[in-house]
Formats: structure tokens, sequence, C-alpha cells
């Protein structure tokens, strides 16, 4: 009986393990069965956008934590999927920040090519999940959410790939219940166009209160208050935007900081994170952690260290996205066809304490970059996953964290040179800040001349060309 693979989760890591099993077939080799399960309506994740808060219309947890005018917030040429380039998928040059649009059909594009979207059921979402130690099987329901009806399916192996950004970490704050303006976390904002001339406070000091923060300058907010609790971000923020330690409580529409500074708001968005969580997994195969480079309990950041028969994609915080989900994808398939032999647990618990102990000494961006290029480096040389140059993109990080440092609002101005295809991106007929329409039709339109009548380029010179 051929192997049987379960993969929960239709987002980027789900269907770059569709796309391993795919390539091993293109070469020859004997795939599994699979079945992919996808409880939204299409794939792709959190990249297929949805106006919809709280629950679908099937009354799940709305999965996206994306927006309106959410652009990407890395260059694209640090996740280019090294078997299928940009130039591949458009046909000539893109910049190197395009919309979510844009990259949602990115990586549709791949898939529909490789034609593996016989493998995947939509609107079914995973409910419960048990494993046999006897016989090593896993038994996994799930309901068919256009008709309401849950099935059973036995797998030996079984692919976590449901994301990690979806289910909101929601602190408290004393007063915050009184607070008479809106309140809200990052997974619910849609778009910043109704914070027009809003004082606004966001709570956090990552990638979702710095980019909120600079959509609702970009939509005209009057100010942009973001409240840290370890440090601050420290960018050269624009005219409207200020830094503040992390609120103490409020009184009313007015908040207090831990520096004894205070400021009335009208709007609060806690960008504060989100948790890991899997409700279809007993607690023994859950994984428990904070959003961090190299989560426990994963040996090589994929297998579940008490169970390897169980797998995780995507489970880390994230400077490689697409091309690391493919990585970890390609490690994961040779696993389960034992083309790559499992080391003894004591092994693996070493292997997993390396890396957790380099985690611990990590003090900056520059070498949190480094540190995921060399776990790409490690995967990709266990498996025929395409290489390509992992220093030259961690030097494309290095220059994107330098970028937003000298201009917060400019960064996605910048061309990078891709590492698979040696391309220069194309400079964007619109600057970022500009930029009012982010559909693909606008995207792709041709050059054109910016609305403020400069002409975009480059912001800094240090960008790789
Ligand atoms: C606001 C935001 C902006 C981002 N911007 C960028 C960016 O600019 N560039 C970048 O590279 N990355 C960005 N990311 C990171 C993003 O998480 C990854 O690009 C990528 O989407 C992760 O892929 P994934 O497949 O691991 O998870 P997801 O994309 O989250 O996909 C998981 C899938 O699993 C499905 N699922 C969940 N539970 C179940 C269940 N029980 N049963 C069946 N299906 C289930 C979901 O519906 C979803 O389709 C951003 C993330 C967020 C939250
Ligand atoms: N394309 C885009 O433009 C875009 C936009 C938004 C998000 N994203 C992506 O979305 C993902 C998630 O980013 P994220 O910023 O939402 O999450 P995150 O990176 O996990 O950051 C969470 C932030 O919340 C803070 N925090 C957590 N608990 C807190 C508490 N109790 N009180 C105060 N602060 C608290 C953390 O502070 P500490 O530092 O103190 O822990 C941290 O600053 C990333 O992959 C990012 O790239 C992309």
């Amino acid at each position: 009986m051929a192997l049987r693979v379960g993969i929960i989760g239709a987002g980027p890591s789900g269907l770059a393990q569709l796309r391993a099993f795919e390539s091993a077939r293109q070469k020859g080799a004997a795939i599994p069965d699979i079945l992919c399960f996808e409880k939204q309506a299409d794939w792709g994740g959190q990249w297929n956008n949805s106006w919809r808060i709280g629950l679908d219309a099937h009354g799940e947890p709305v999965h996206t934590s994306m927006y309106r005018h959410l652009w990407s917030n890395g260059p694209k040429e640090c996740l280019e999927f090294s078997d299928y380039s940009f130039d591949e998928h458009f046909g000539r040059a893109i910049s190197s920040f395009p919309p979510r649009e844009v990259l949602f059909d990115y990586i549709k594009g791949r898939v529909e090519k490789s034609d593996v979207r016989k493998y995947v059921r939509l609107n079914t979402v995973a409910r419960h999940t048990s494993y046999n130690e006897d016989t090593q099987e896993f038994t996994l329901t799930v309901e068919d959410l256009s008709t309401g009806t849950t099935e059973t399916h036995i797998f030996d192996k079984l692919v976590v790939a449901t994301g990690h950004f979806s289910v909101p970490s929601v602190p408290e704050f004393t007063g915050i219940k009184t607070f008479p303006g809106e309140v809200m976390h990052a997974h619910d904002f849609r778009g910043a166009e109704r914070f027009a001339g809003k004082r606004l406070l966001m709570v956090g000091s990552s990638y979702s209160a710095e980019d909120i923060g600079m959509q609702a300058h970009k939509m005209g907010a009057a100010s942009i208050t973001l409240s840290y609790r370890t440090a601050p971000m420290g960018y050269h923020w624009p005219w409207n935007t200020v830094e503040r330690p992390l609120v103490t409580h409020f009184d009313g529409g007015t908040a207090r900081f831990r520096d004894g500074t205070q400021g009335d708001f009208d709007v609060v968005v806690l960008c504060t994170g989100y948790q890991h969580k899997y409700p279809f997994l007993p607690s023994e195969l859950s994984l428990k952690s904070a959003n961090v480079l190299y989560p426990a309990n994963l040996y090589k950041g994929v297998v579940w260290q008490q169970n390897t028969n169980l797998f995780y994609l995507g489970a880390q915080d994230q400077y490689y996205t697409f091309n690391m989900f493919d990585a970890q994808a390609w490690f994961a398939r040779d696993v389960m066809t034992g083309a790559i032999e499992m080391p003894s647990l004591a092994e693996r618990e070493a292997d997993i304490q390396l890396w957790l102990e380099r985690q611990a000494g990590l003090t900056d961006h520059d070498a949190e970059a480094d540190y995921q290029s060399d776990y790409l480096r490690e995967l990709i040389n266990a498996t025929d996953y395409p290489s390509f140059d992992l220093d030259a993109v961690s030097q494309l990080f290095k220059d994107w964290m330098r970028n937003k440092h000298e201009d917060i609002l400019g960064y996605r101005d910048a061309v990078h040179r891709s590492v698979v295809t040696g391309t220069v991106s194309a400079t964007h007929h619109t600057r970022w800040l500009n930029a009012m329409d982010d559909s693909l039709e606008r995207y792709l339109e041709g050059p054109s001349q910016d609305v403020d009548g400069g002409t975009p380029a480059a912001v800094t010179s240090s960008v790789a060309v």
C-alpha cells in the first residue's frame, strides 16, 4: 500500500509540500497518496485576503490577517521560489516590493502550473486528530463546510501547515474596557482609510505596528503613537509619529505610559502578535511556542521530536518565507519517503539544542538573518531543492533593514537583484507612499509619471544592484 500523507492547510507552506511531491513525481519517483485539507474557499493562506472579520461565512474564524494596501514588507528577491522565478511568472522584471495581489498571483502561478489542485479539498476544515502508537497511524476527522458532513481519514504521515499568524494574542490593559473609541487587534485591521484625521495608538513594536502605523500615516491619520514593551523600533518616523514605552493604563480616552507621559486617542490597535494554536491536535502533538526563529521540539525546525511521523511547516518567525517553506517541504518529503534517515531521539535532541543555544545568543537583525540563512542551507543541502546563494540573500536582508532605517516611507521604492535569475528589479511607476491602487491590473500597467510628479527611484545607493 502506498504511503498515505495528509496535509492540513493550503497556504504557501501546504502548497510547498504538494510542490515537493510533484517535483519528485516529475523526476520519475512514485509518490504517496496525498490529501490536503483547506478550510477556506481558495488556496493561498494569508494571501487569500478577506473583507470579513471575526467569523467567515461558515462560522469559522477568519484566517487572514492581511488588509487592503498591504505590500510586501521584505524584498521579493528574499522569498523567490528557486524553481519558479518572478521572471518566469510575469515574463518581465517587476518591482522589489509588490502588493499582496501580485504575490498571491505568483504563489498561485506555480501550483496551477504544477497540476496539484487535484490533491486539495477546499472548504474542508480539520477538526480532530488522534494517533495510534500500535498501528502508527493518524486518524483525522475533517468537516466539509459546504455540506456540514464529517469524514474520517487515516494517514501514515501528517503535515501541519496551518500558519501561526491568525489567532491574535490580546493582552489586557487597565481601563481599556471603558476606552470610548475603537479598540481592535491587528488581525481585524482591513484598511486605514477610515483613520484619516484620527489619533492612533498602536501597541507593539514589530512589523504590524510599523506597517499599520505607516498605512494610517499614508491615509491621513492625525497622529500615530507606537507603544513598545521591550524596545522602540527607532526608525526616522514621519512628523506625526512618535514612540512611547508601554501603556500602563487608560483613563477614558487618555492612555498613560511608563515614562509618565500621556496622550488622548481615538483608536487603539493592538499589534501584539499571534498564538500558535492547533485546536485539531491533541496536546501531546501540539506545538507550543512564542514567535521565534527556532521553536523547540522540532528537529530541523520541521519534524516533531516525539513523533517523527508528524511535520510542521512554517512554524518559525520568518525572515525567509516561501523559499524556506519549500526547503522544509522538500526535507519533510525526503524524511517521509525514507530518503533521509532519522537519527536517534538523543541525536535529534542534541541537534535541536545546538540551534536553540545559537538562537539564544542572537543580538540583532543581521545576526538573525544569517542564522535563518544557515538554517535553510542545512535543509537545502540535504535535498534536491535547487540551491541558491544564501549569503547573497542574507546581504539583501541587511540592505533592506538599513534602507528601512534610512527611510521608513521609501524603502519599498528600492530595487534589488534576484539571486535566482540575476534580474535587477524594475523601478515601480509610483512611489509606495503615493500608490493608492494596489490592484494587480494597476501594478502591471506600464511606466507612468508618479502622482507627485517626481521620478521614482531607489532610496539609497546601498541597494543590491
Ligand atoms: C499581516 C501579515 C502580513 C504578511 N506579509 C508578508 C510579506 O509581506 N511577505 C512575506 O513573505 N510574508 C508575509 N507574511 C507572512 C505569511 O505568514 C507567510 O507569507 C505565509 O502566508 C505563511 O504561509 P503558511 O502556509 O505557513 O500559513 P498561512 O498563510 O497562514 O496558511 C495557512 C492555511 O491553513 C488553513 N487552515 C488553518 N486552520 C485550518 C484547519 N483547521 N483546517 C484546514 N485548513 C486550515 C488556513 O485557512 C490557511 O489557508 C505576512 C503575515 C501576516 C500575518
Ligand atoms: N507585509 C507587511 O507589510 C506586514 C505587515 C504586518 C505584519 N507582517 C508580518 O506579520 C507577521 C507578524 O508580525 P506582528 O508584528 O503582528 O507580530 P510579531 O512580530 O510577533 O510582534 C509582536 C509584537 O507584539 C508585542 N507584544 C506581545 N505581547 C505584548 C504585550 N502583552 N504587551 C505589549 N506588547 C506586546 C511584542 O513585543 P516584544 O518585542 O516586547 O515581545 C512585539 O513587538 C510577521 O511575519 C510580519 O512580517 C507583514
